[in-house]
């Protein structure tokens, strides 16, 4: 059977990319946070996962104001890098999984979520700069991803409860396909930045950490923070960070087995306008 084995939780700043891709990651400016992240290659590298379920956010880039989904499933052979206003990133197309994605879409639908299927999509820095942190520049991504976008662009957007909700019914998802896959689950954005406004620049490294506790310690607690609790704290982008409960859901001691083990945990002050959090926890 397919198991989730693991789930990794980063930022995805924009401009973390564009280092990468500008051979700038040696920089001083940007040493500490690639630095954050070395043990992470190495370890995934050895997991050698066969599908990875990206939960992420679109930024008006596949979507725009005409379609708003909530929660939006690729069921898609492949996603191109988006071109977001300077071009496409120069990395690797990203592979789907067409058959998994359409058994946890069954699965989910039934479970009573209503997901929005999406079988032709570009897939922007959400997705491809979580993919960069963990991977690092290969010619092609190691392994099959199935991208789930969460509308936390316009408002409104999910609660963290629904969030960790839908994360318990892709597990059970994924436990019910029969094939000896290794998956993982990540949850992206976040966390604490804010981009207009008077509160632009905005960083809240207590509330950080604090959440990043709880959301290992005492999911369930954390799964009910209310949206306006993420604003006020964590600024109005900080609310990418309802994706990371997704994640959580998906892990086995929610659903009564043991409790995972934190194999990583990384926080990095500045990159660009953004608070960078990142955790690795493995299903024991
Ligand atoms: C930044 C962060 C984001 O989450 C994003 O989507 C765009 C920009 C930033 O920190 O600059
Ligand atoms: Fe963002």
């Amino acid at each position: 059977m397919a198991r989730i084995t693991a789930s990794v939780y980063t930022s995805h700043v924009p401009a973390i990319g564009a280092a990468l891709d500008q051979g700038k990651a040696g920089e001083p400016y940007w040493q500490p946070l690639f630095r954050g992240f070395d043990f992470s290659k190495q370890w995934l590298a050895e997991q050698r996962p066969d599908v990875v379920l990206l939960v992420y956010n679109d930024h008006a880039t596949a979507f725009s104001l005409d379609f708003i989904p909530t929660f939006a499933l690729g069921t898609a052979a492949r996603y191109a890098p988006a071109d977001e206003g300077y071009g496409a990133r120069p990395v690797p197309e990203v592979l789907g999984d067409p058959e998994l994605a359409s058994h946890i879409a069954q699965s989910v639908i039934q479970d009573d979520f209503d997901l929005t299927l999406v079988n032709r999509m570009d897939v922007d820095h959400g997705l491809t700069v979580p993919l960069s942190l963990m991977c690092g520049q290969p010619r092609a991504w190691p392994f099959r991803v199935i991208p789930l976008a969460v509308n936390v662009v316009q408002y409104p957007a999910p609660s963290g409860r629904r969030c960790f909700q839908l994360g318990q019914a892709i597990r059970r998802a994924v436990d019910s396909f029969d094939a000896g896959l290794n998956v993982q689950i990540w949850g992206t954005g976040g966390m604490s930045h804010q981009l207009q406004g008077p509160r632009a620049g905005l960083i809240n490294r207590e509330w950080d950490q604090a959440w990043l506790d709880q959301l290992i310690d005492d999911p369930v607690a954390c799964s009910q923070i209310p949206h306006i609790d993420y604003v006020r704290e964590a600024g109005s982008e900080g609310i990418e960070l309802v994706m990371w409960l997704i994640a959580r859901g998906a892990m086995a001691d929610v659903a009564g087995g043991a409790r995972p083990v934190v194999k990583h945990r990384f926080y990095h002050v500045p990159a660009s306008n953004t608070a960078v959090g990142h955790l690795i926890l493995e299903n024991p």
